[in-house]
């Protein structure tokens, strides 16, 4: 699917840009029942909740190999849904995934990822500019009850924001907006918007957009997942103690547009 001039340029100013049940019933069908098989795989690449033991982000779903291989993820990742409009959005035909992360909220406990730019920890990762944008995948509805996502439009625009790190509120180390210097900007800015919609709406974001999400204070838990696409000519350099693989790929070959039908190409897993 190509995306209009219109939506191209909405995206220029706004930072993000969302595509209202993009992927089917079957495909989200799909793709749910894959995250409740990986769900019980013991692995590094999932981080689970430091009390449940649950599923908080599980890692690397679009390669062929590795114990979170899945082939419809792999095949939604290359699928021209995901990577035309990415390749259109970056105005370069040789992307590669950077990562893929599943979140899941869970339900009445799932608590907040902090106002945040993306780009802050992919640009310690050695990458050099803010040439990657995510492709955010609704598996269950998101409500604002249930934890969905925060944007301020626009705040791409500010460029990288000075960030802090706290190693305390989410599972792992996360580079946030200090409060003052948010508070200042939202002065300034539109009010964030909430991203709702329906099981299979995809939103693509651009890496420096400001977001955040809220707890889950509903019954339900949310699943969403992100491919994040970056130009193989922006891959990352080399840094002293580069974070694992399942972070910041080194698989650097350039995607191919692959069939629009992900669930009619399962690829063999390599062992
Ligand atoms: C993120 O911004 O990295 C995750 C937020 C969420 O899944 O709610
Ligand atoms: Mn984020």
């Amino acid at each position: 699917m190509r995306l209009s001039n219109e939506q191209l340029a909405r995206y220029q100013c706004d930072g993000f840009l969302i595509l209202p049940e993009l992927l089917s019933a079957d495909e989200i069908a799909a793709m749910k029942s894959e995250l409740q098989r990986l769900e019980s795989v013991d692995t590094e690449l999932i981080v689970r909740e430091r009390d449940s033991g649950s599923v908080k982000t599980l890692y690397r779903v679009h390669e062929v190999d590795g114990s979170t291989a899945s082939p419809p993820f792999r095949a939604v990742g290359r699928s021209p849904h995901l990577l035309t409009p990415a390749q259109q959005l970056l105005n370069d035909e040789d992307l590669y995934l950077y990562h893929t992360k599943c979140n899941r909220k869970a339900a009445i406990d799932g608590s907040i990822w902090q106002w945040h730019q993306d780009y802050g920890t992919w640009k310690n990762d050695g990458t050099p500019e803010p040439e990657l944008t995510t492709a955010l995948i609704m598996i269950d509805e998101a409500t604002e009850a249930n934890g969905c996502l925060y944007f301020i439009p626009g705040s791409h625009r500010l460029g990288l924001l000075d960030a802090e790190m706290d190693d305390r509120t989410t599972s792992y180390k996360f580079y946030v907006i200090p409060k003052q210097q948010l508070i200042a900007i939202m002065e300034r800015s539109p009010e964030p918007v909430a991203i709702t919609g329906k099981p299979g709406t995809v939103v693509f974001f651009h890496c420096n957009i400001l977001h955040g999400s809220g707890h889950n204070m509903s019954r339900h838990d949310r699943w969403q997942v992100y491919f994040v696409y970056n130009c193989v000519a922006n891959h990352p350099l080399d840094v002293a103690n580069p974070r694992p693989d399942y972070v910041r790929s080194t698989n650097w070959a350039p995607l191919r547009v692959e069939s629009d039908d992900m669930l009619a190409r399962q690829p063999i897993l390599a062992k």
